[in-house]
């Protein structure tokens, strides 16, 4: 393998004022996949995202809640983490760009900027609102179309014959906010030089490895002339205010990409690691951003230019994905394929969907669809019939038969040899972001490990006494195989192949794994990694994602986001009898509260559950209940809610607690009398 290298990785930032959808897992699940892929292999990867916290918008919308836009980013940043941890997107660190960090590092590069004398100020005369008091973002300003005359549409473009213009050409242009005519006022604006950058942006774009899509992009661009970038805003704005001028702020897209910066510094100063020597401009760590290509002249144009223009690395590459299609369509509410992260863990299991996507992402900027019937049908025919299946029919003899013996001779080593074979293979398409290849080979390995099954009827043997030998070296090889599967499936399917070492009891599986021996040792019964998606699930969750006054955010008392506890502004669909009955409710005595460290809003809670015994929680509560406060107390907890693998550590379970926006937190408790691992109806 090639010597270790070092690698900082992120996704685009979220905006702080919506839910994460499936539309915006495309991009963390496939940045997920390959950061995993790069950590198995032994490099030193690091992770980074954050929640885009400013701008008019989300200024507005915390206004319109009466929240201080604080508060509101906060209660996102909340519900977002949520929503990544519920996929198994692992970040090393999810920070916010209201943050000290991007503060400090924001001022600097602009500082730099202007004294190397890429920025420049005038006047432009923007569309002001005299009862708000602001001027209006384009967005914000609404008027019948110049060309096509529809009434209603944007300041920057017409949603019905698609024509762009500016606000000024609007007809009976009103402010949204008002409702009154906007006046045009002058004001004095920050621009950043862009075309002080073009010769060293060409010779980027001919020394890295871009994508054609992206290639071609830039040179249109290149084409058109560079413009200057407007990057401040007056107040009132959710920002920062510009150093050395007062009543200034930066414009939300300057500070949101500094934004990856700023995470990774935290990053750093919590574990130790050193921050400069990956963004220095003689780095030699590797740098990467996963954006979509609605994004890319702030990543391709706008961020290399202001990262040189003040001495520092340029990004090593911009990997830029498409968008994605529902059933060939547009996510749409009332069709209910807007579906919510949190929408469709209620209803699925998160791994189908990254399998799902594995198999659909290529290397190139083509859009994806999300085929419901086809994911169905793929999920269960791929992960489940094929894969999961090789680990069960095997591993029900070896429990049965040999009491959990793993033969560690193999019966037909040419098939271990062929599944091997194709590591590079695999390990280079996730390398350049195949997934769907590597998918399609590792469906073809386990096609093969099947038919070897289905040629040496392990089922006929068992029943053989004189064909003992060889039913253990059948499961032996079988299950050999099923670990070399899940070595090439970790990437993808995290949580599922952590179920399987655990019961193969094999230790953490990484690319070097597949070099290891295996056999001659104790695994655990089966248990079923995967169930089939069942066609009523995804008519569920396309139904309670239909017209769904889907809260744009939502409130995130507990970790894990409790499913059965929904905030009073969410659209709660009504469950039956039995589906209530599923959940486990019981009441639970905290026989220990401890702070977490790295986490200041969560509690480890010691649960003692009765005759369920103990079990960790890990419960967002810290803001409202100090851990000492806690010892003692009787809660209520789900108690057959699927473990979840924090950064922490395990959590089993979920307190419930009531909770409103920013009113506070309160465990819900028993009467006296109530004794732990009582069912709570
Ligand atoms: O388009 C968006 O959703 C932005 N919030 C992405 C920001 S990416 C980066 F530049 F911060
Ligand atoms: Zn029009």
């Amino acid at each position: 393998m090639s010597s270790q290298r070092r690698i900082l990785v992120t996704s685009a930032l979220p905006y702080a004022n919506g839910p994460i959808h499936i539309g915006h897992l495309v991009e963390y699940i496939q940045t997920d996949m390959w950061v995993r892929f790069q950590k198995m292999r032994g490099h030193e990867c690091w992770y980074v995202c954050a929640d885009d916290a400013h701008g008019t918008p989300i200024m507005l919308r915390a206004e319109q809640e009466g929240l201080t836009p604080e508060a509101l980013i906060a209660r996102v940043w909340e519900s977002h983490r949520a929503d990544f941890a519920g996929f198994n997107v692992g970040f090393d660190n999810y920070h916010s760009t209201h943050s000290p960090e991007n503060k400090a590092i924001s001022a600097m590069i602009y500082e730099r900027l202007r004294d190397a004398g890429h920025t420049t100020v005038r006047s432009i005369r923007q569309a002001y609102d005299p009862v708000k008091q602001m001027f209006l973002p384009d967005r914000f300003i609404r008027g019948k179309c110049p060309r096509c005359a529809t009434p209603d549409q944007y300041g920057d473009s017409c949603e019905h014959c698609g024509a762009t213009y500016a606000p000024t050409d609007l007809i009976d242009a009103v402010s949204a906010l008002s409702g009154v005519a906007p006046e045009l006022r002058e004001s004095e604006h920050v621009f950043f030089q862009l075309n002080h950058f073009e010769d060293m942006l060409r010779g980027w774009l001919e020394r890295n490895d871009l994508q054609s899509g992206v290639v071609n992009k830039l040179q249109e661009w290149f084409e058109a002339g560079l413009q200057d970038w407007d990057i401040s805003r007056d107040a009132p704005y959710f920002g920062f205010e510009i150093p050395g001028y007062p009543g200034k702020f930066f414009y939300v897209w300057l500070d949101a990409p500094i934004g990856y910066l700023a995470s990774f510094r935290n990053l750093c100063d919590r574990l130790n690691l050193d921050f400069d020597a990956f963004v220095q401009p003689d780095s030699t760590a590797e740098m990467y951003h996963f954006i979509g290509k609605d994004i890319m002249y702030f990543h391709t144009l706008f961020w290399p230019a202001m990262l040189h223009g003040a001495n520092l690395r340029l990004p090593t590459n911009v990997f830029v994905h498409g968008f994605l299609t529902v059933d060939g369509q547009k996510m749409s509410k009332s069709r209910g394929t807007f579906i919510t992260a949190r929408t469709y863990l209620d209803h699925l299991n998160p791994e189908c969907l990254r399998y799902y996507f594995a198999a659909k992402l290529g290397p190139a900027i083509d859009d994806i669809d999300l085929n419901l019937e086809d994911f169905q049908a793929r999920v269960n025919s791929d992960l489940v019939g094929k894969v999961v299946n090789i680990g069960s029919r095997c591993a029900a003899f070896v429990t049965r038969d040999f009491a959990g013996q793993l033969a560690a001779e193999d019966d037909e080593p040419a098939l271990i040899e062929r599944l091997k074979h194709s590591a590079d293979d695999i390990a280079q398409s996730f390398e350049a972001r195949d997934f769907s290849r590597a998918m399609r080979e590792v469906m073809l390995l386990a096609d093969l490990v099947n038919q070897y099954i289905d040629r040496r009827k392990p089922w006929v043997m068992a029943k053989d006494p004189a064909a003992r030998n060889d039913l253990a070296r059948v499961c032996g090889t079988g299950l050999r195989a099923f670990r070399l599967l899940m070595i090439y499936l970790k990437p993808v399917v995290p949580a599922l192949v952590e179920n399987a070492e655990r019961f193969l009891r094999c230790g953490t599986l990484n690319w070097a794994s597949l070099e290891a021996p295996f056999g001659g040792c104790e695994i655990d019964a089966f248990t079923p990694l995967m169930n089939r998606i069942e066609k009523a699930k995804v008519e569920a969750m396309v139904e309670a994602s239909k017209n769904s006054t889907a809260p744009t955010t939502v409130a995130a008392p507990v970790t894990p986001a409790p499913a059965a506890a929904p905030s009073a502004e969410s659209a709660t669909p009504t469950i039956s009898i039995d589906e209530f009955a599923k959940v486990d409710l019981r009441i639970a005595r905290v026989v220990q509260a401890l702070p977490v460290e790295g986490a200041d809003k969560l509690v480890q809670l010691q649960l003692d559950v009765g005759e369920l015994g103990q079990r960790t929680v890990f419960a967002g509560i810290k803001a409202a209940y100090s851990p000492e406060a806690l010892t003692g107390r009787m809660v209520v907890m789900v108690a057959n809610l699927a473990p979840r693998k924090m950064r922490f550590g395990l959590s089993e379970g979920m307190v419930l607690a009531a909770s409103h926006a920013d009113s506070g937190i309160f465990l819900l408790d028993a009467d006296d009398g109530a004794q732990p691992g009582m069912r709570a109806k």
